[in-house]
């Protein structure tokens, strides 16, 4: 647990005050750090993007169907040639022992307990290893390109090694830093808190820019994947790749053409380029041009059932929740994982018996009218 915490930390138990998923983002600021607190909501630039993707939500309104008889009805879903009991998973959050000092060890043990996929990042503070042990069956491993080949290849080596059943390659940040909002609060990272996955890995020699060049294209730039990195990476592994950070239909065909197993579309929870649109925004074209088959996985504001019944009425077949994990983490642990989990399938189950929906499938965008 990092040195700046608010106060020791009690037994994890769910405070009285959680009745819905949203809670947890009420809550969690009493229970994090407030430098800490802001580098985990903020978002890049004026944050219009972050904005953009809650916004986006309240677009629509559900037309609610009649009469229907939903005594049979399941949120069960196959993807990537595997069943999931719902369609709810975790997404890629950094450095979760900011929040708690189990990290991503108790979001790991809380999706093996609730089925639901946990996604673990390169940059975990636990090693992809101890979260694999602790996780389900099903868990995805987020890869980074990391600046050598060589480095890339032995976490995708590791991953297949411990039983990650897809690799979710983040292609939407090749300049990452902490928001406007966590600098003006003060946020540094803790120093224990390391990406440990990369600890063995040689790291670039500081690169020399000529005079007249850029730090952002010579600079940082310069060690950012293309799409012949892809294709490399794509040869080099057996598992399903699926690509994270996907906001345009061309991107989305030239990726399916590519052999990307999936998409999730996703402007990084608006911590990348602000002025990029909503995810949901994004969703129906891409939906429309990749085919109804394809799967499509949607994260970025996603706060209730509701919200993640608009986005499969959109497209989707599955969401990611980012913050809301860590928020639930802070505030109850594994326990909070969990319970925001169940959380998010009973509303989502309640906003499918009120609107006659008895299966996933059922929920397609006749179910929803601008709002
Ligand atoms: C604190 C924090 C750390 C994140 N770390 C990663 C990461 O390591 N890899 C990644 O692909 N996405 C990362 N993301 C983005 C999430 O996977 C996800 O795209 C985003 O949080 C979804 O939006 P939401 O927070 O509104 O649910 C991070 C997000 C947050 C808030």
């Amino acid at each position: 647990m990092n040195g700046q915490s608010p106060s020791p930390r009690t037994p994890d138990r769910i405070p009285a005050e959680i009745l819905c998923a949203q809670d947890y983002e009420r809550l969690a600021h009493r229970f994090i750090d407030a430098p800490a607190h802001a580098y985990i909501e903020g978002g890049s630039g004026t944050e219009a993007t972050l904005r953009a993707n809650l916004a986006a939500f309240t677009r629509h309104c559900i037309r609610p169907r009649l009469l229907r008889d939903l005594s049979s009805g399941h949120t069960r879903l196959t993807m990537l040639g595997r069943e999931h009991p719902h369609p709810i998973m975790l997404a890629p959050v950094a450095f979760q022992t900011l929040v708690h000092p189990q990290g991503e060890l108790a979001s790991a043990s809380a999706a093996a307990a609730m089925d639901a996929c946990m996604v673990c990042s390169t940059l975990s503070a636990y090693s992809l290893e101890e979260v694999a042990e602790q996780a389900g069956s099903e868990k995805w491993f987020q890869l980074y390109f990391q600046p050598f080949r060589s480095s890339t290849l032995d976490l995708v080596r590791r991953a297949e090694a411990t039983g990650y059943t897809a690799l979710v390659v983040t292609l939407d940040t090749s300049i990452q830093s902490p928001s406007l909002r966590a600098r003006r609060a003060g946020f540094a990272m803790p120093p224990d808190i390391v990406p440990v996955n990369l600890n063995a890995y040689p790291k670039p020699g500081q690169v020399r820019l000529a005079r007249g060049h850029s730090v952002i294209f010579q600079g940082m730039m310069s060690e950012a994947p293309t799409w012949d990195d892809l294709a490399w990476l794509m040869a080099h592994t057996t598992l399903p790749v699926v690509i994270k950070g996907v906001l345009r239909t061309d991107d989305a065909l030239e990726l399916r053409r590519a052999g990307a197993a999936a998409i999730i579309v996703s402007n990084h929870g608006g911590r990348s380029l602000d002025g990029a649109p909503a995810s949901l925004a994004a969703l129906p074209s891409i939906r429309d041009a990749v085919g109804d088959s394809y799967p499509l996985l949607l994260d970025g504001g996603i706060r209730s059932g509701t919200d993640i019944f608009k986005a499969l009425a959109l497209g989707a077949d599955a969401v990611l929740v980012g913050r809301l994990q860590m928020h639930a983490l802070a505030v109850a642990g594994a326990l909070g994982v969990a319970h925001l989990i169940r959380t998010l399938r009973e509303e989502l189950e309640i906003c499918m018996a009120l609107s006659g929906c008895a299966t996933l499938a059922a929920i397609g965008p006749d179910m929803l009218q601008p709002a």
